[in-house]
């Protein structure tokens, strides 16, 4: 039956509250019991006055499971690799792949230099030839009024480096949009961007004679790419028939814009979760490498490339935009995140971004392998038949006996979880 409940959402300056009244608001609000309340107070290796400076409105944190992936050899150098996902079968799927380059020299990756852009959206302009060559002939000092407001930047060796004006026909009319490229070193670069975007706003109003509207980066980082490739041995993959049937699984993506989002979606599995351990925005990441695989040659395909060696064996490659940072943000303040970038030992970003592209690879071969072979559900089911015991409220070795129990049965279903668990109690 619907009620008519008297509580509002509408609280006036939660934000000004202490993390404990506003766990109390919350309890009241959602009738939480003191089980519920326990859940929410326990706070990890992120402590609860950092999670409050982190965001707003904070009542707890909220933990993920950190895997290791092994076996990553990329540009001569072992990695071991943080994971942060709940996805069972990644973190093993991405180490087994990884375990197959080893003998070929492992990954070969590399980045761009770390540009970034940045959009100034002008509208309401009286004479767009004119304000085109305005801006064109004021560009050396707008990259300057750019530069100014980052020294530190610049000190680095980044800094705003070029301009490009754009002309949009739009549903609101003719508008001319300003990219500025940014080299935004280690930093991900967001707040580099957008400040220098605000500060050039009035100049552009000035030489336009238009209005501005948007001044934010894209997140189309198609300036800012990272690139792995690695060689598969047939052998490895489970011979000849295997190389031909993940080269099938890849003709499938690159020809069905349905497969590809699958298909691009693993391999972001494996980018999400090393974003997600070393604290970074991803999902600026997400809607880069999206749009990334949509724009690059006109219809959606997918990120990574594959074809086979005249040795018989499977050469996979991958490029997409990766915005990432070690300066600034969660990376900096997560305890957790600042750990994973220490146990990678990454000095860069780029560095970090070469990782994460092999790690996007790996999972994407590990992914057509599996698939075109036995299928993901074998090995996805052990994991899976854990998660679906624990669910059911099994705890230590009742969760093993259940999960097996479930495969051998070929019924992985939280109700059978139950009443395996109800038995084994009884017992
Ligand atoms: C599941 O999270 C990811 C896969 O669906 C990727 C793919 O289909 O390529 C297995």
């Amino acid at each position: 039956m619907n009620t008519v409940s008297d509580k509002t959402s509408a609280i006036r300056g939660l934000y000004r509250l202490s993390i404990e009244e506003r766990q109390k608001k919350l309890q009241e609000f959602a009738d939480l019991t003191e089980d519920d309340m326990s859940v929410l107070e326990k706070f990890g290796s992120l402590d609860a006055s950092t999670a409050d400076r982190m965001i707003e409105n904070v009542v707890g944190t909220f933990p993920f499971p950190l895997g290791i992936a092994t076996n990553f050899q990329i540009n001569g150098r072992d990695f071991l690799v943080p994971m942060a996902l709940e996805e069972p079968s990644v973190v093993a799927a991405a180490s087994n792949a990884a375990r197959m380059t080893r003998q070929t020299g492992g990954f070969s990756a590399s980045t761009t230099d770390p540009v970034m852009i940045g959009q100034i959206q002008v509208a309401d302009i009286p004479h767009l030839d004119k304000a085109e060559k305005s801006i064109t002939e004021q560009k050396e000092n707008l990259l300057k009024v750019a530069n100014a407001q980052d020294p530190v930047l610049v000190k680095f060796g980044g800094g705003a480096r070029d301009l490009q004006v754009r002309r949009l026909d739009t549903i609101m009319g003719p508008m001319i949009v300003v990219h500025i490229f940014v080299d935004a070193r280690d930093a991900m670069g967001a707040n580099a961007v957008n400040t220098m975007c605000e500060a050039l706003a009035p100049l552009l109003e000035e030489l336009t004679k238009g209005k501005v509207y948007l001044r934010i980066l894209s997140n189309l980082a198609e300036h800012r790419l990272a690139r792995a490739t690695a060689t598969f041995p047939a052998k490895e993959l489970g011979g000849s028939k295997a190389v031909d049937g993940i080269l099938k699984a890849y003709a499938f993506a690159q020809a069905d814009p349905y497969r590809c989002a699958t298909h691009n979606k693993g391999i972001m599995n494996g980018v999400d979760a090393v974003l997600l351990a070393t604290g970074q925005d991803f999902r600026a990441v997400e809607a880069g490498a999206h749009t990334y695989a949509a724009t690059r040659e006109g219809g959606y395909q997918s990120l990574t490339r594959y074809e086979k060696t005249p040795s018989g064996d499977l050469q996979g490659s991958i490029e997409l935009p990766l915005a990432v940072g070690l300066v600034g943000g969660a990376t900096r303040t997560h305890p957790v995140a600042r750990l994973c970038v220490k146990i990678l030992g990454v000095k860069t970003a780029n560095e970090l971004a070469e990782i994460i592209a092999s790690v996007g690879l790996a999972q994407n071969l590990a992914a057509l392998r599996a698939l075109s072979q036995e299928g993901i559900q074998t090995g996805h089911m052990k994991l899976h038949s854990r998660n679906v015991a624990i669910a059911a409220g099994a705890i230590g070795d009742e969760v093993d006996t259940i999960a097996q129990k479930m495969i051998a049965e070929k019924r992985v279903r939280f109700d059978r979880a139950q009443e395996i668990l109800a038995e084994l109690r009884k017992d």
